[in-house]
C-alpha cells in the first residue's frame, strides 16, 4: 500500500506567510504528525506540495517522495499532480496534511475493511454535532451515494451530520481512471477529490467516533483548540503510565516523548522533540527540554536543555542552560547561570555558579569555581578546553582556549590562563597584590598641612 498526503493548500484562513502544514502543534510541524503515522503503515510515502514548497521540504526526510502541484485547483487536482505515484496494482491511502491526529489503529481498521471486502474505495466518516465546513455523506439507506461539499449543499443536505474526514483508501487503478472524469463544475470551481467516488461501484464506509483524530485545522483558533485537546490526551497517557504531572494545564509534552515511572513533572514545563526521560526524575518548574536523553534520578529546575545527554543522579539548575552537544555524566551538579555548549562534564564534577563552558572536556571530580569562563572563540574559530580529573578552577578564571589543564591542578582565583598547566601544579595568572601600609594615613596628614599653608 502507498500513502499520499495532500499538503499543497494555501491555508488562507491561517493568515500566514508560512504554509499551513508547517505550523507547529506541540512544537512538531503539522505535516510531521501525518507523516509519522504514515510511516507506521508504509514505506512508500508521497507528499503533494505547492505553497511554500521549499519551506515544507526542509521538514521531510529524504525517503519521502515530493510532487509539486503548481496551481491550487482542488484536492482532486492535487492527486492528479502525483499521478505517476499511483500504481495500478496497489492500494493507495490518501491523507490530508491538515488532519494531523489520526491514529494507526483507526487507519488499520479502515485498511482492513477495504482489503477484506475487496472494495474499490473505503472512506472514513464521522458524525458531528456541528458538521459545518465538512463534506456531507449522502446515502440511500445504508448505501453510500456521494459526498457533497459544504458550499454545494442544498438546504436539506446541510442537516446531514455524517461527514467525510478526508481520509480514504482506493484501488490504484480505479482511482487513476476516475480522476480522468472529474470536472471543476461546482461552487468553488475546483477539482474535488470527493467526486471520484461517483465513478466507483463499490464504496464502503468506516465510521469513527474519535473526533479529535479527524479534526481538520483551518485557522489558528482551531489550531489552539486542537492543541489543547491533544495535549490533554498525551498528558493523560503519561499519568496513566506512572508519571506525576502536577499541573496538566501548564505542562506541554510533544507526542514522541518517553517518560519513566515515578518521574514528577512540575508546572510550566515543556518537553519537546523525541526526548527521553528516565525514572524517578524531577523536571521543572519552568523548564524547557528539547531533544534530550535523560537517565534516572535527575533533577532539573528552572532550566533550558537542548540536544543534550544527561546521565543518572545529576542535578541541573536553577537557571542552567545546556545547549547542543552537552554530555553530563553521573553525579554531576550544574548550578545557577551556568551555560554549556559542546561540552562533556565527567562523573561527579561540579560547576555550580555563573560559568560558561564551551567546546570543553571536563574530567572527573573537577570543581569549576564561580565565574569560570572558557574563552573558546578567538574571533574566527572555536577552540577546545581540556580540564583533566580532580582539577580545581578558582573563581573568576578565564581559560583562553586552546588550553589544557593537567590532572589534579589548582588555578588561582581571578586568573587569566593562556598557557597549558601541567598536572599537580598551581597556576596563577594575575597581577601580584601590592599592599602600601599607612598610605591613606599619609595622604590625610598631607591634606591637613596643605590647608594650614592656605593652599
Ligand atoms: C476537504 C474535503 C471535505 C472534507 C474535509 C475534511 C474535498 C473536496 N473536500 O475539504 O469533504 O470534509 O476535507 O477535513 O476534498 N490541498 C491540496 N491542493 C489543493 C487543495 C487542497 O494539496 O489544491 C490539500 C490541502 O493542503 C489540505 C487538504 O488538501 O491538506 C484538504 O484541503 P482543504 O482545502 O482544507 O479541503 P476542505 O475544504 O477542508
Ligand atoms: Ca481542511
Amino acid at each position: 500500500m502507498k500513502i499520499l498526503i495532500l499538503a499543497a493548500g494555501q491555508g488562507k484562513r491561517m493568515k500566514s506567510k508560512m504554509p499551513k502544514v508547517a505550523h507547529k502543534i506541540l512544537d512538531k510541524p503539522m505535516i510531521n504528525w501525518v507523516i509519522d503515522v504514515a510511516k507506521q503503515l508504509s514505506k512508500d510515502i508521497g507528499v503533494v506540495l505547492g505553497n511554500g514548497i521549499e519551506q515544507v521540504k526542509k521538514l521531510l526526510d529524504d525517503d519521502i517522495k515530493i510532487f509539486e502541484q503548481k496551481e491550487r485547483l482542488g484536492t482532486g487536482h492535487a492527486v492528479m499532480s502525483a499521478e505517476q505515484f499511483i500504481d495500478n496494482n496497489e492500494d493507495i491511502l490518501i491523507l490530508y496534511g491538515d488532519v494531523p491526529f489520526l491514529s494507526k489503529s483507526t487507519l488499520d481498521s479502515l485498511i482492513k475493511v477495504h482489503q477484506e471486502n475487496d472494495n474499490e474505495a473505503t472512506i472514513l466518516t464521522i458524525e458531528l454535532e456541528d458538521p459545518t465546513g465538512y463534506g456531507r455523506i449522502i446515502k440511500k439507506g445504508n448505501e453510500f451515494i456521494k459526498i457533497v461539499e459544504e458550499k454545494d449543499t442544498k438546504a436539506e443536505e446541510k442537516e446531514i451530520k455524517e461527514v467525510y474526514t478526508g481520509i480514504a483508501i482506493y484501488k490504484g487503478e480505479k482511482l487513476k481512471r476516475a480522476l480522468k472524469n472529474i470536472t471543476p463544475q461546482n461552487a468553488q470551481g475546483e477539482y474535488y477529490l470527493t467526486d471520484v467516488f461517483r465513478y466507483f461501484k463499490k464504496v464502503k464506509i468506516v465510521k469513527t467516533d474519535r473526533e479529535i483524530e479527524v479534526a481538520g485545522v483551518n485557522d489558528r483558533v482551531q489550531l489552539a483548540n486542537l492543541e489543547k485537546k491533544i495535549r490533554k490526551e498525551i498528558l493523560t497517557n503519561h499519568m496513566l503510565n506512572g508519571v506525576t504531572i502536577i499541573d496538566p494545564d501548564t505542562t506541554y509534552i510533544s507526542p514522541d516523548v518517553e517518560i519513566g515511572i515515578d518521574t514528577i513533572i512540575h508546572p510550566q514545563t515543556y518537553i519537546f522533540g523525541n526526548s527521553r526521560i528516565g525514572q524517578n526524575c524531577e523536571i521543572g518548574p519552568m523548564t524547557r527540554i528539547k531533544k534530550c536523553v535523560i537517565e534516572n534520578d535527575v533533577k532539573i529546575i528552572r532550566s533550558e536543555c537542548e540536544l543534550s545527554e544527561i546521565k543518572s543522579n545529576v542535578s541541573i539548575g536553577p537557571f542552567s542552560r545546556l545547549r547542543e552537544g552537552t554530555i553530563i555524566e553521573e553525579g554531576v551538579k550544574i548550578g545557577n547561570f551556568v551555560e554549556t555548549k559542546k561540552t562533556h562534564v565527567s562523573k561527579n564534577s561540579k560547576a555550580q555558579h555563573l560559568t560558561y563552558l564551551g567546546d570543553t572536556y571536563v574530567g572527573e571530580e573537577v570543581n569549576i569555581g564561580a565565574g569560570t569562563i572558557t574563552c573558546n572563540f578567538d574571533g574566527e574559530k572555536k577552540n577546545k578546553t581540556y580540564i583533566d580529573d580532580k582539577s580545581f578552577i578558582g573563581s573568576n578564571t578565564s581559560l583562553v582556549a586552546p588550553i589544557k589543564i593537567g590532572k589534579n591542578s589548582l588555578i588561582g582565583a581571578g586568573s587569566v590562563i593562556t598557557k597549558d598547566v601541567p598536572e599537580n601544579s598551581l597556576a596563577l595568572g594575575r597581577a601580584h597584590q601590592v599592599n602600601k601600609e599607612g598610605w591613606l594615613l599619609e595622604k590625610s596628614i598631607q591634606k591637613v598641612q596643605n590647608i594650614k599653608k592656605g593652599e
